[in-house]
């Protein structure tokens, strides 16, 4: 069996689902349920006994050595933390904890569990990191990608927390041995993305006629990549992965917030059209741009198709048209999740920013 950190969320969820889909190797997955864990999204695993939930904070660094004693898995595949840039700036407190105290306690757990392990468990034991491109910093237009030589600069509480973990995590393969492979992802996108998110909030937003909020001037630009590509990519580095490396994971689709946006505007106009001819990008809304927000995420994704034959199945065309037809089919998830702690944080995120659908007014020098 593997032990999974934050399985309810929306990487770990789609990561358990697909894993359980393609074998047999039970999971063990655990989670603190914060907002943005959800067990509806496990649904379809409620009678499935190779689905083993466990309530748990990473952060009890015995509690996880106690179920690691358990249940002996034969990896961590990690994705527990806490994932909103912007609510990393209203509140950093809860990011060091989860992010940097708890990939800590994790890995003591893993450390102690598997210096007793002997033979082949000890050997083939592997604990994978889950982290992101956020840790490089912003590139300017011309720069290169980000590769796994590329020197960290994170600039958000988010990143800075994230890049901590990826240290402790690069310390224990170097100074313990533990076999730890570490992953750097762009962007994902598809079912269960909390909405809070750019993709979901946009599709939920603008079904619901509300506004579409672009931060500054919309040019931001990021590497996007189907959630189901990225678990396929976990699969392939947790099977093959050399022990102490780490792999970027992109999508090669570089695209600017505002082409995101209307580009969804433009599959809603087609698959739900509004009345009278008019178009979702009515509801476009400048807002006041993120503080210190990156510019420019793009990632250099040959080292795991070289090593590990992955790349990305989906185009941003057809990874993008499945998930808003997988957001029209999935109202109720929404709204179960909308009537929740999500309407508060809406009100703070969005309340103090300047609102208009004029662009001069985006809040940017
Ligand atoms: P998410 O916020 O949707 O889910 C995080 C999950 O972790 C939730 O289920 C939450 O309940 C759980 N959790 C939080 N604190 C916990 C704790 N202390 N103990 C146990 N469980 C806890 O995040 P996501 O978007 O699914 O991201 C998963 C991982 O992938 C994160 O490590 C993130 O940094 C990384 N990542 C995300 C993206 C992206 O685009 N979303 C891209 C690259 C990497
Ligand atoms: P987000 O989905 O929060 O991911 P990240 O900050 O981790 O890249 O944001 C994606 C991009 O979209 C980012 O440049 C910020 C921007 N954005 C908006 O313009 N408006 C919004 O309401 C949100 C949530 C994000």
């Amino acid at each position: 069996m593997i032990l999974v950190t934050g399985g309810a969320g929306f990487i770990g969820s789609n990561f358990v689902l697909d894993w359980l889909a393609h074998g047999d190797e039970p999971t063990i997955n655990v989670d603190k349920l914060t907002y943005a864990g959800n067990l509806n999204n496990l649904m379809s695993l409620r009678n499935d006994d190779r689905h083993i939930f466990v309530y748990t904070d990473i952060c009890d660094t015995e509690q996880m050595l106690s179920l690691l004693m358990a249940h002996k898995p034969s990896a961590i595949v990690h994705f527990a933390a806490e994932s909103h840039v912007d609510r990393s700036i209203h509140g950093p407190a809860e990011f060091v904890r989860t992010n940097i105290n708890g990939t800590f306690s994790l890995l003591e757990a893993a450390r102690s569990y598997w210096s007793n392990l002997i033979g082949a468990d000890k050997e083939n034991f592997r604990f994978l990191h889950v982290s992101t491109d956020e840790v490089y910093g912003s590139l300017g237009p011309n720069d290169a990608p980000f590769s796994e030589v590329t020197s960290y600069a994170p600039n958000s509480p988010y990143s800075a927390s994230k890049a901590a973990s990826d240290h402790l995590v690069r310390s224990y393969h170097h100074t313990y041995g533990l076999p730890t492979l570490t992953t750097n992802c762009s962007n994902n996108y598809g079912p269960y993305h909390f909405p809070e998110k750019l993709i979901p909030l946009v599709i939920a937003n603008a079904l619901a006629g509300k506004a579409l909020p672009i931060y500054g001037d919309g040019q931001q630009i990021r590497d996007w990549l189907y959630v189901g590509d990225h678990c396929a990519a976990i699969r392939r580095v947790l099977a093959d992965g050399r022990p102490g490396e780490t792999y970027n994971i992109g999508g090669w689709n570089e695209k600017a917030n505002l082409d995101v946006v209307h580009t969804l505007c433009d599959i809603l106009d087609e698959l739900r059209p509004l009345a009278a001819g008019n178009s979702y990008r009515q509801q476009i809304t400048y807002v006041t741009d993120r503080p210190g927000h990156d510019r420019r995420y793009a990632i250099d994704a040959r080292k795991i198709e070289r090593e590990l034959g992955w790349k990305p199945a989906e185009t941003f065309n057809t990874g993008i048209k499945k998930t808003v037809q997988w957001y029209l089919d999935n109202q109720e998830w929404v709204r179960d999740v909308q009537s929740g702690d999500y309407t508060k944080w809406l009100e703070k995120n969005y309340s103090q920013r300047e609102m208009s659908a004029d662009k001069k007014h985006q809040g940017v020098a």
